[in-house]
């Protein structure tokens, strides 16, 4: 088989997505679209890619600064947006696969195929359709009576019969490079929408006896183009109930596909059960026999295994194994909980390390510190760790043991083992196995209530 190029056609406005962005930057299932379409060719085994960039271009580049691209100045249709490929692929390139980049569902083992079909009955030009049930705004594939691709009539030009065909175009081809580029340069802009439309090239090759395949794809909604917010809802869950499939076929408990949401880079090891409205995001990793959720959003992080993470908010944190989080905990980001660390009810967290089987269990706010480990911190304690102007920092050495509703004030260091009374504030060292006392001493007045009200009464 000859050398095969990518392109990507991305260089529309999506006018339907009422988008200040570029329509192929939106993300389904976490990702830009761009991103979807890019790997999939590349899984596909096409790594030298094109991409045609026209519509909010710099922001494209913003995210994506790798990738080779041409500029199509103005969006005059998608035959005219490949053309302007010809001179930027290289010279020894005899295939080129053509994607929309509004199209992120595609599968890698799809093109694969598409590839191999194409080249293997030696076609001009090799459609990827598909039949859907609402073909409404696709092209409709147009057969001859032996059933050969004749052309593609697109939505707007078709005739109320050919509406009624339920084979679509994809967008999606592979085409012989030479004979591509010079049916291009046959092509207008006689048609509904005054473009020139890429489809055309299918209908020049028929005219001209080139011959034309098609592959059907098994798994129709693998072609949707994305054009609007509501394409991109259901695109995005059904990316969601895929990545959920792959994940439970992998041996992880989904209790509610329909209500959790996983973005496809998370890696979930066996036996972990994911409870329903749970959205895990970006690169996180969570070992096996953990229980997630229900009502938790965790995103970038590494969880150990056999950990229990309900009702919270974890964000950029590495959480050990064997550890206890929530309910209703936020773990911001960078902190460190080691293994058999519990975290509890209403606590906040933020880029503070936990040692080994330390106890946070309720309404703390632990920001900035350093705690060793088997501390057990009393409820309601807070470090002061801003002093309106920096931040500074709180050490709790080994065994500590803070009462409830102490504030440190830091910078300040609590010594091994060392004990705090409850209600102390904190602002200077305690050495280790000290007692810190710091709170006004109680004093009882006897009678005093009874003399209050005999006062009142006269
Ligand atoms: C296109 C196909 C249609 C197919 C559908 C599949 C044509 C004429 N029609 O229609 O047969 O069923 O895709 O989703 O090709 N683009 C450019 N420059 C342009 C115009 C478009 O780069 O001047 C890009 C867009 O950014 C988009 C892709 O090409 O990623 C498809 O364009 P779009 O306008 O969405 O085409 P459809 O009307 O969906
Ligand atoms: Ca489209």
């Amino acid at each position: 088989m000859g050398e095969i190029a990518g392109v990507i056609l991305a260089a529309g406005l999506g006018k339907r997505m009422r988008s200040k962005y570029p329509k192929v930057l939106h993300p389904v299932g976490g990702k830009p679209m761009l991103q979807h379409v890019l790997e999939a060719a590349e899984k596909a085994g096409v790594n030298d890619i094109l991409v045609v960039l026209g519509h909010g271009r710099d922001m494209v580049l913003d995210e994506f600064e790798d990738i080779s691209y041409v500029v199509q100045e103005q969006q005059l249709g998608t035959g005219h947006a490949l053309y302007q490929c010809r001179d930027a692929l290289k010279p020894s390139v005899e295939h080129v696969l053509v994607l929309c980049g509004d199209a992120p569902l595609i599968k890698p083992e799809t093109l694969k195929k598409l590839i191999d079909y194409h080249v293997e009955n030696k076609s001009y030009a090799t459609v990827l359709t598909a039949e859907i049930p609402n073909p409404e705004g696709y092209g409709r594939i147009i057969r001859d009576d032996a059933g050969n691709v004749r052309g593609i009539v697109e939505h707007r030009d078709a005739s109320p019969k050919e509406l009624e065909i339920k084979e679509v175009n994809s967008g999606t081809y592979v085409f012989s490079r030479r004979e591509l580029f010079e049916a291009l340069e046959k092509i207008d802009t006689q048609n509904a929408q005054g473009e020139y439309y890429l489809t055309d090239v299918i209908g020049i090759f028929f005219d001209e006896g080139k011959k034309v395949s098609a592959l059907m794809t098994e798994d129709p909604t693998e072609i949707m183009g994305i054009n609007d917010r509501i394409q991109l809802a259901e695109a995005d869950r059904i990316m969601r109930l895929r990545k959920n499939e792959e994940l439970m076929l992998s041996g992880v408990t989904i209790l509610d596909p329909e209500t959790t949401k996983i973005d496809s880079g998370v890696v979930i090891a066996p036996d972990t059960v994911i409870y329903p409205f749970t959205i895990i995001e970006g690169n996180t990793e969570i070992g096996e026999d953990c229980r997630i959720g229900p009502f938790t959003t965790i995103v970038d992080c590494v969880v150990g295994r056999d950990t229990v993470i309900r009702n919270s908010v974890v964000l950029e944190s590495r959480i050990g194994s064997h550890c206890k989080v929530g309910p209703f905990a936020h773990i911001r980001p960078e902190t460190v909980l080691k293994d058999y660390v519990k975290v509890g009810d209403f606590v906040e967290i933020k880029k503070s390390k936990i040692g080994e089987g330390s106890k946070v269990p309720h309404l703390s706010y632990v920001g900035d510190a350093e705690i060793e480990e088997n501390v057990n911190i009393g409820a309601g304690t807070i470090t002061c760790n801003y002093d309106g102007e920096r931040k500074w920092k709180t050490f709790i050495d080994e065994g500590a043991f803070i009462g409830s509703n102490t504030s440190l004030v830091a910078p300040v260091k609590i010594g091994k083992r060392a004990f705090v009374a409850a209600g102390s504030t904190i602002t200077r060292d305690v050495p280790k196995e000290a007692l810190a006392i710091a709170r006004e001493k109680q004093k009882n007045i006897e009678g005093w209530v009874r003399k209050k009200k005999k006062k009142d009464d006269d």
